[in-house]
């Protein structure tokens, strides 16, 4: 891998809130190695951030054929950099690839790659609590043909960009409505990959429930509209009287995340017990309003843990915890970012230090 500096570096701010919003800011540098299936994998090095010069006929820009990863480095109580799982994330980024027949990635490359930018780029991660450097993985097809079919050449790159609270609030309770004449994925679909087609096709209904006053979409099964999913950008879970936590069960058309196995595996080490299930939405529903469940929370890379205080279907708001953050979704909050950002035991292994 060859890694270049660039001459002309921009100004950044570390002390600007904006800078901090979800997805606006990028650092100045970037990864990138392109696919010929003559070749394989070539070119692989690290320049500046700059723009990609694409054939209009690109495949990606007809049918879509392209996969993304989100994950993140943190700032640690030394003044180290962590990385959270990043294996997670490659190993589903080749995942995704197999899904789109798109070729994969080496695995150990792929980590060398983020571990050279993050460390090139460190003045961008954040020391501020709460803001980390989020790094986003993508690859794109860029074979210049519109005849359908998988592309032969691809652009793998990786970008990153400090980042602050993807939603504004941080931890206060947003409000959640549920798809009633919408649906995100099928089984044996592409719902499982982390492709961009899948969040085009949420815009739609996001922009409806929005006007709404609503934040987030929650997504049902496709075949019968009965069976909870996951919410637009993260996976949800359901408290039952303070104690137990429990979120669909990974179904074929919804996200694997990595929080979400991450607070599979972390809550019990904390007393809490934990079931993946299939959740029937009026079930849910029938138990929030008899108080059975106390918190509901979505969990996500960009998210990290956040409590959802309303949940609306067909005309009705159904309230959370007075819609207030419940003491489960701040201690599991407190653990796991205690656990990326090295103020808690890494008693999984799951930190990997720049
Ligand atoms: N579900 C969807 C649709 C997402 O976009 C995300 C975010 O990446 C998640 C779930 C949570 O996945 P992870 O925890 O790996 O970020
Ligand atoms: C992430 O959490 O990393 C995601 O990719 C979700 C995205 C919609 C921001």
């Amino acid at each position: 891998m060859t890694i270049k500096i660039t001459a002309l570096p921009k100004e950044k701010c570390n002390t600007c809130p904006e800078e901090f919003s979800f997805g606006v800011t990028f650092s100045d540098h970037m990864f990138i190695q392109n696919f010929d299936q003559d070749k394989g994998w070539i070119d692989a090095n690290i320049g500046p951030y700059r723009p990609l010069s694409l054939d209009p006929s690109a495949a990606v820009f007809h049918y879509s054929q392209e996969i993304f990863e989100g994950l993140k480095a943190y700032r640690n109580a030394n003044g180290g950099i962590n990385l959270f799982r990043p294996e997670e994330n490659i190993k589903r980024f080749n995942r995704s690839a197999k899904r789109m027949v798109m070729p994969e990635v080496d695995e150990n490359l792929h980590l060398e790659a983020i571990k050279a930018l993050v460390q090139l780029d460190q003045a961008w991660v954040p020391d501020q609590e709460g803001a980390s450097l989020y790094i986003r993985p993508t690859m794109i097809a860029t074979s210049p043909k519109l005849g359908l079919g998988a592309s032969s050449t691809y652009d793998h790159f990786i970008i990153t960009g400090p980042a602050g609270s993807y939603f504004s609030g941080g931890l206060t309770p947003i409000s959640v409505f549920v798809a009633d004449k919408y649906r995100r994925a099928v089984k044996g679909g592409v719902g499982e990959a982390k492709t961009g087609g899948n969040y085009a096709a949420s815009l739609f209904a996001s922009e409806e429930v929005s006007k709404l006053g609503y934040s987030q979409v929650l997504w049902l099964d496709a075949v019968e509209g009965k069976f909870i999913e996951e919410v637009g950008a993260m996976n949800i879970c359901f408290v039952y009287e303070g104690k137990k936590i429990v979120t669909p069960m990974l179904s074929g058309s919804i996200l694997p995340g990595v929080t979400r196995d991450s607070i599979l595996k972390l809550a019990p080490s904390l007393g809490y017990e934990v079931s993946e299930q299939q959740l029937d939405i009026e079930e849910i529903l029938a138990d929030i309003d008899s108080g059975k469940i106390t918190e509901v929370f979505g969990c996500g890379t960009a998210a990290v843990i956040s409590p959802v205080g309303k949940l609306g279907f067909k005309e009705v708001d159904h309230t959370i915890n007075d819609c207030q953050t419940g003491p489960v979704s701040k201690h599991l909050y407190d653990e796991l970012t205690g656990i990326q950002y090295g103020t808690r035991e890494d008693k999984f292994g799951w930190i990997h230090k720049v």
